[in-house]
């Protein structure tokens, strides 16, 4: 989502604040824009679109009025009014000398406009955001100081914010906020940073302070103060940032997707790394903070997530439910809040996320820890919001993940979910000891299983092509593999924009088969397995419709060889690990139908790769 850049230093402020912002690019945004401040004097830039448009008008301006030591930049995913101009931050006050970056939603706008109009301020824009440049204006007023006046803004709203605020007369200081957003404060020698991530300063400091919950802070060249929410200033807690600026690098794929796609036999080490040796050893870990008796009184387990971390919680619901029998209920987090969820103190819950920031899912653990209910987070990263509010954190180590169509990381959180049902089933009484055995020998040997198909995509690339055109799609599957098609039509809808579905194979019947004809591709995830003859029949069914079929499958039978148009063969593997395979046929599926059509594959248009706002 929106993006924030802030720099006070010796350095030129708007080359690092435009890298900074290019390097938040992949989180989606549809304008941009920069404040640059220099003795009394405050510079705005701004410019709907992609962030090329704004580096191309301030690279026509004056150099006067581009060469200050001090700004701060956005990128902006419209929520309150349209991708204009006009909307873009930063946004002004009256007079123009206050200047606004903003991420979140300020929730009582509508409630403060009046009063504020009352008292002079004329609004430009539709956003939310120009009431909070308003209001601080004000204040300002009021205190003559910047970080008092923010200070005592920020009491009068409601809502999430992540902000920074410059003013003309005081071009010496950045103020921050933040509040239900993450934002942090890169720390330089003589020079400081501001971000809402850590991609935009990694290439310049290690170093930085994760601001909490209602903290303020007052950045200069050479300090940082940082406030709590009565107003004392509070001890600076730095830490070392966890990646490495390579990390942001394509390494010579065309696009980040493709890369992190391939990426994912190293995933998939990672993940298992220290926490399965051997098919014979016990899963570890060490960082579930549950012991023997709390794991055994385990009753029921909810898990909460969005997107593609849903899928990977689906996934979770069918291995966990066959290894330790407790039943699984799996939620969308926006669905799960704002009603009263049963849980309890016997009740685990399990929250998944990329990002570890995605609003709805933080607001339902939120609401979830107030039942004492244990909540295990399983996420990306591991310095997030969500990461802070777990009772035990499972990282899943997948690296920083650029392209907004998650790959890798699903398949590190599928990984990281198997790895948790066996560590569970190893904690309860019946386990099945061979079966365990087998899932774990047949998770060590996935890397070199992807290596195989990840080695030759030849055939996935000629599917596409052939598919490229089609205006729809249905994703069949049944059983732990219906998740895979859900994930595999997300994943073609969010970056080919084609209309994608995925259904469970026996659903067919009872409705979407109405849409079939020559028109209609239909894949079919088809393993070797319990389900294979079921979703067979089910092919069969929408041949005889005529439409197009397609079967990814470990397995097909000569007999049956001609009722496929095309086929996509993986390795050999049992059912219950196979979603970890076939989904990589649908990533490359999607990329590579996406790259035929010439859309923009790490940046979809109205997508963000971190969704702060519910
Ligand atoms: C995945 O391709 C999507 N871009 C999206 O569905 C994502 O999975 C969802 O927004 C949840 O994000 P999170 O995992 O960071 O919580």
């Amino acid at each position: 989502m929106c993006g924030i850049v802030g720099y006070i230093g010796n350095k030129k402020a708007v080359d690092i604040i435009l890298k900074g912002l290019s390097y938040l690019e992949y989180r989606g945004y549809d304008s941009a824009g920069v404040a640059l401040i220099k003795k009394d004097k405050v510079n705005i830039f701004k410019a709907p679109g992609k962030l090329n448009n704004l580096c191309s008008i301030i690279s026509k301006e004056n150099e006067e009025n581009v060469n200050a030591n001090a700004g701060i930049g956005h990128t902006r995913w419209a929520t309150h009014g349209l991708p204009t101009e006009t909307n873009a931050h930063p946004h002004t006050c009256n007079c123009k000398s206050l200047t606004i970056v903003h991420n979140g939603i300020i929730e009582n706008y509508k409630d403060l406009k009046p009063n504020l109009e009352a008292k002079g301020c004329k609004f430009q824009s539709q956003t939310d955001t120009e009431v909070a440049a308003h209001l601080i204006a004000q204040e300002f007023e009021t205190h003559k100081d910047l970080l008092k006046a923010v200070q005592s803004a920020v009491k009068k709203l409601k809502g999430a914010y992540a902000f920074c605020v410059m003013h003309k007369s005081m071009p010496d200081r950045i103020i921050a906020a933040r509040k239900n957003a993450p934002l942090i404060i890169g720390v330089g020698d003589g020079e400081n940073f501001i971000a809402s991530d850590i991609p935009a300063i990694i290439e310049y400091t290690k170093k930085a302070i994760y601001l909490s919950d209602n903290q303020v802070a007052e950045v200069k060249t050479d300090s940082i103060k940082i406030y709590d929410e009565n107003d004392e200033l509070v001890a600076n807690k730095v830490e070392n940032l966890p990646f490495e600026p390579i990390a942001l690098s394509k390494m010579g794929y065309k696009h980040f997707m493709l890369k992190e796609i391939h990426e994912q036999p190293d995933v998939v080490r990672n993940v298992l790394f220290g926490k399965l040796h051997d098919a014979e050893a016990e899963v570890v870990l060490d960082s579930v903070r549950l012991n023997k008796e709390q794991l055994k009184k385990i009753n029921r387990i909810q898990i909460i997530a969005c997107g593609t971390s849903l899928h990977a919680g689906l996934v979770g619901k069918y291995v966990i439910e066959e290894l330790t029998k407790i039943p699984v209920d799996v939620e969308a987090s926006s669905e799960y809040i704002y009603r009263n969820t049963i849980a309890d103190e016997n009740t685990l819950v399990i929250g998944i996320s990329q990002s570890g920031e995605t609003a709805d899912t933080i607001t339902a653990i939120k609401q979830v820890k107030e039942k004492n209910s244990h909540v295990l987070i399983i996420t990306n990263r591991k310095d997030s919001a969500m990461a802070r509010l777990a009772d035990s954190l499972l990282p899943i180590n997948a690296g920083i993940e650029v392209s907004v169509a998650a790959t890798k990381s699903y398949m590190a959180q599928l990984l990281s979910v198997y790895l948790f049902a066996i560590f569970l089933a190893q904690n309860t009484e019946n386990a099945d000891e061979n079966a365990l055995q087998k899932i774990k020998k047949e998770l060590l040997t996935l890397p070199s299983k992807l290596e195989i198909i990840l080695n030759d995509t030849k055939n996935i690339k000629e599917i596409a092509k052939k598919y490229s055109s089609s205006k729809n799609f249905i994703f069949i599957a049944r059983g732990i593999n219906y998740p895979s098609a859900l994930e595999g039509a997300l994943k073609l809808k969010e970056i080919s924009y084609i209309n994608a579905t995925g259904y469970p194979a026996g659903e067919l019947k009872h409705g979407p088969i109405a849409m079939l004809d020559e028109t209609m591709p239909v894949l079919a995830i088809l393993n070797e397995g319990i389900v294979y003859d079921k979703v067979l029949s089910n092919c069969e069914e929408a041949k005889a419709r005529q439409a197009k079929l397609i079967g990814v499958t470990n397995f097909v039978d000569e007999k049956h060889k001609a009722l496929f148009d095309d086929i996509a063969i993986i390795p050999e593997i049992s059912d219950i690990v196979s979603p970890a395979l076939n989904i990589v046929i649908l990533q490359l599926l999607a990329y590579h139908i996406s790259e035929y059509l010439g859309k923009d594959v790490d940046q979809p248009r109205n997508l963000a790769k971190s969704v702060t706002v519910e």
